[in-house]
């Protein structure tokens, strides 16, 4: 009989968001006459914007005829579309990049995963807690770590709490790591790494000969200035780091899929000779033969995101959704419970009431106001006596849900 991996036996739970729809099923089945609210799973509930529309439609209408019909496209995304993010999303920042060093894909979550393949499984991986799970389960899942210690950190994974005592900003690793997993806006506490504690990454990873994997799937709801929106905005950060970017949340691509990361060609790392190898290359070549690429739809309906009518669409749709993270932030916070994020993230992290535990405030929240949101403890170890809510919602129903708990628990 062929043997599995076994790394997959050493996660300890099913991924969060499957296990938070077993029991909202679970709820609704009992009660079929509830009418819940989702402000859990990260996922969009606008349509897609008319300017991005149109360009699908064209995508898919060119498909139909034999003159513009596309097979197979390049494995790295189609250069019209690296083009346009080299010009609309990073040239605005000061940033500047080849299409080559763009690679087109169907979503960050893929990326952020994948990206594995590269790196030795020797490297030391550090990782904020709490985070965004996909970062800890595929680091598993690969043979990086071994068992979950009781309180649910894997041994050889190492781990940088993320508090309010130190304004869920981690501290520098205490041992040498070569890979470093950062997420800004963050998912899930909602808050961002300013520009000076980017840079104080950034150069911590250059002394150290570490690569900062950069988790910028957010960055679209940035609202104060002078947060960095790329980590590329900061001096070096070419040299030691990796970015993730995605169509999901920006532009309602979760149901689309289409993301991208870049691979700057300066990023080096070296052999097991010992000798200096760029990652752009080995990125290239992990995608040239494990992936063919996005659809030409979707690459269509990618490329109007960053059109003058698709981005002001866009826009609009993100102030729509950081309205309503506003809603909660201020309703939360005016009936006593402390809340984080919010400001420049789709995401309010709060501090549970009366105590609770994470998963008793989910349950509680669910069976007594039919609200959905995330526990904390479900993000790491560090996120226990943490909710996160989700401003993805309908306003309305966001209003309604914040009205429920301000009833139950506010002071
Ligand atoms: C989340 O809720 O954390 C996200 O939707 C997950 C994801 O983007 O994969």
């Amino acid at each position: 009989m062929a043997r599995i991996n076994d790394n997959y036996l050493k996660l300890q739970a099913g991924y969060l968001f499957p296990e938070i729809s077993r029991r909202v099923t679970e709820f609704t089945t009992a009660n079929p006459a509830a009418k819940v609210i989702r402000l859990g799973i990260g996922d969009v509930t606008k349509p897609l914007v008319p300017a991005v529309l149109a360009a699908f439609h064209e995508g898919v209408d060119d498909m139909a005829k034999g003159e513009s019909f596309h097979g197979y496209g390049p494995e790295q995304g189609y250069a019209w579309l690296s083009q346009v993010i080299v010009d609309k999303a990073y040239k605005p920042l000061g940033v500047t990049l080849k299409t080559s060093e763009v690679f087109i894909s169907d979503g960050s979550k893929c990326d952020s995963s994948n990206i594995l393949d590269i790196f030795d499984l020797s490297n030391k991986v550090a990782i904020g807690d709490p985070v965004y799970p996909v970062y800890n389960d595929t680091n598993v899942m690969v043979g990086r770590s071994g068992e979950a210690n009781e309180q649910g950190y894997y041994e050889g994974l190492v781990y940088m709490p993320c508090t309010e005592e130190n304004n869920f900003a981690p501290a520098f690793p205490t041992e040498k790591v070569d890979v470093i997993y950062l997420c800004s806006p963050n998912n899930p506490t909602g808050t961002v790494t300013s520009r000076e504690q980017l840079k104080a990454w950034v150069d911590y990873a250059l002394e150290n000969d570490a690569v900062i994997l950069f988790d910028a799937a957010y960055e679209a709801f940035i609202t104060e200035e002078n947060v960095p929106h790329s980590i590329y905005e900061i001096e070096g950060a070419k040299r030691c780091a990796i970015e993730f970017r995605s169509f999901s949340k920006t532009a309602g691509f979760t149901g689309v899929r289409c993301g991208l990361t870049v691979v700057p060609e300066e990023l080096m790392g070296t052999t097991a000779k010992g000798e200096k190898y760029s990652f752009n290359k080995l990125w290239n070549r992990r995608q040239g033969t494990k992936f063919n690429g996005v659809s030409y739809p979707v690459q269509k309906a990618a490329a109007a995101v960053y059109s003058d009518e698709g981005w002001a669409q866009v826009k609009d749709v993100i102030d729509y959704y950081m309205d309503n993270a506003r809603i909660i932030r201020e309703g939360l916070t005016a009936a006593g419970i402390q809340c984080f994020g919010g400001v420049n993230a789709p995401y309010i992290w709060l501090r549970t009431p009366e105590g609770m535990t994470s998963w008793d405030f989910f349950d509680k929240l669910l069976n007594e106001c039919h609200v959905v949101g995330t526990p904390g403890s479900g993000f790491g170890p560090s996120g226990e006596g943490y909710f996160r809510l989700s401003a993805f919602g309908d306003k309305e129903k966001v209003t309604e849900a914040v009205e429920k708990i301000k009833q139950k628990w506010g002071k």
